[in-house]
């Protein structure tokens, strides 16, 4: 648990800023306090994990990033304006496979370049571009419902990156996969995040998938959802197999394991210091 936390500082080069952020559902006529005093500052191209127990309010946090739920109070900016609805500088990611289950891998990955108004040729291309980034192209032509789960992620993923967006927002997109292909697909994202960089936020329930994706991991906890503690994952990329059964890995799993599942009630992160 940290007493201070200079890693959640708010600067002036932040490309994410939530700043005492709140949200309340009514619920049986009674407020119910999803997340409270929430600030969060994630640089440009900073790959952030966020995992918490159930209920914690990471999809609420990630819900008001996206434009898709506004904040009760507090402020919520990308690239220092105010969050005001979703936008094409912001792809999202969820658990539940978002293809249209009628257009090919293809057809789904070039849908937002349509949108866009990019020539056919044009579309074309790039959708081919991200198809291959992520080992789809020998599906290029398939429907999803013959895609395995783990490839439906990749084709979304394929999708999120073709409209080029400078944030990506994920929201358990690995959470309903077997371990084996979850650990290949961390791997693939890691790999096309390090040749196509962008500010990511990942949310996950998985203390591992949190550490290994992570340069920096946000531990929530429930009742109030708040922000518990930020710990820098000071670990090399490419992450390969070698860092995952690393000593220093081993450490910082430990410690992430410890804030999530050893929390104290009430604390925060930054309490101490504010
Ligand atoms: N639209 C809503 N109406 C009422 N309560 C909600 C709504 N969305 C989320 N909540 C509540 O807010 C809390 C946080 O939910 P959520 O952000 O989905 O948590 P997590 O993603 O960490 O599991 C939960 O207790 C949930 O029941
Ligand atoms: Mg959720």
């Amino acid at each position: 648990m940290t007493t201070t936390t200079p890693t959640n500082t708010p600067t002036a080069t932040a490309k994410i800023s939530v700043r005492d952020v709140r949200k309340t559902f009514e619920l049986k006529g009674e407020e119910f306090v999803a997340i409270e005093r929430v600030n969060l500052d994630i640089a440009d191209n900073e790959f952030v994990t966020v995992v918490g127990p159930s209920g914690c309010g990471k999809s609420t946090l990630m819900n008001i990033l996206a434009g898709l739920e506004t904040p009760t109070a507090g402020h919520a900016l990308v690239d220092g304006t105010d969050v005001s609805g979703p936008g094409p500088e912001r792809g999202v990611i969820f658990q539940q496979y978002a293809l249209f289950p009628w257009l090919t891998v293809r057809k789904n990955v070039e849908f937002g370049l349509k949108v866009a108004g990019l020539s056919r040729a044009e579309r074309r291309e790039r959708a081919d571009y991200f198809i291959r980034m992520v080992g789809l192209e020998q599906f290029a032509d398939a429907l999803p419902k013959m895609l395995s789960g783990g490839m439906k992620q990749r084709c979304a993923i394929a999708r999120a990156y073709a409209v080029n967006p400078s944030i990506l927002l994920m929201d358990e997109p690995f959470g309903a996969l077997d371990a084996l292909t979850r650990v290949k697909l961390q791997e693939q994202l890691l790999d096309t995040w390090s040749r196509e960089k962008r500010t990511v936020m990942f949310i996950t329930h998985d203390v591992d998938e949190a550490v290994f994706l992570a340069n920096r991991v946000v531990v929530m906890a429930a009742r109030p959802g708040r922000i518990y503690d930020v710990i820098d994952v000071n670990l090399p990329y490419p992450r390969t197999e070698d860092v995952r059964l690393s000593p220093e890995f081993g450490e910082l799993r430990n410690r992430v394991w410890h804030s999530v599942y050893h929390q104290q009630p009430g604390v925060a992160a930054g309490t101490a210091s504010n």
